[in-house]
């Protein structure tokens, strides 16, 4: 099994240009590989300093955006201009600054009804990714997922101990979260085991008990979403900075 690292920086713009770096290899490995880079963004707030970067030199012209493919993992169930959006600060940050194909943008329609959104979205994974039926294949899948973990432990819009964690066959579902905005549309487990590489960025002092559950808790199991939207042999990295990371055993593997 891939080791599963935990990386602690000492602060967030080192977590992000540790990130950028991470981001522009993967997309050049995919883009090798298969002429593609299949990548779905996370929302929240802390991902947007990783998408200023990107879109600034040197990074930018590192990636080949035009054969970038750019999902979400989620989405709160806003119009697309509402600051809640997160398309709309992937939007802002990131994609209108680089030479992306709008065909190379597939955004999750926060403005429609929840679980329209959520079929709309599958549809358009499968017929991109492949395959039309059935549950997503580790070769076709997303290289690259961006995750955040908010201090509950949700990520994507998976919260611990929803019924979304069981889910199977489908690849996107209209969900609803504790707090506001609630309604909101995510992947499902199978579509994260299925990705290339997890890749989990986790910044702030009021992030480090939700982390320290993520990566040590034995006992949360299948209730934890961290847990479930990976299986043994999925390559999962963890980027944190030291208020995030306080207290725990640093440089070492995440346990079981
Ligand atoms: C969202 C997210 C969510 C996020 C965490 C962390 O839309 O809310 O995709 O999973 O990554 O809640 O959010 P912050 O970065 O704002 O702490």
């Amino acid at each position: 099994n891939p080791p599963r690292m935990v990386e602690v920086f000492p602060t967030q713009a080192d977590v992000m240009a540790a990130a950028a770096d991470r981001f522009v290899n993967a997309a050049s490995r995919a883009i090798t590989a298969r002429g593609r880079f299949a990548v779905a963004l996370s929302g929240g707030s802390t991902p947007e300093a990783l998408y200023r970067l990107l879109a600034a030199d040197p990074h930018r012209g590192r990636v080949d955006w035009a054969r970038a493919q750019v999902f979400w993992g989620d989405e709160r169930c806003v119009p697309p201009d509402d600051p809640g959006s997160n398309y709309r600060m992937a939007r802002e940050a990131l994609l209108d600054r680089v030479p992306i194909p709008t065909a190379g943008i597939h955004r999750i329609r926060g403005e429609d009804a929840p679980e329209a959104a959520a079929q709309a979205y599958e549809s358009i994974l499968r017929e991109q990714l492949g395959p039309r039926d059935g549950p997503p294949l580790p070769t076709a899948g997303l290289d690259l997922v961006l995750l955040g973990l908010g201090p509950d432990g949700h990520t994507a819009s998976l919260f611990p101990g929803s019924e979304s964690l069981q889910e199977r066959l489908r690849w996107a579902l209209a969900v609803e979260g504790p707090t506001p905005p609630r309604r909101r549309v995510t992947l499902t487990p199978p579509v994260f085991q299925a990705a290339g590489d997890l890749l989990f960025l986790v910044t702030g002092s009021e992030k480090n008990s939700a982390l320290r559950r993520a990566l040590h808790d034995s006992t949360g199991g299948l209730s934890l979403p961290t847990r479930v939207i990976r299986l043994p042999n999925t390559a999962v990295h963890w980027l944190a900075d030291s208020g995030a990371a306080a207290g725990l055993p640093v440089g070492g593997a995440e346990s079981a």
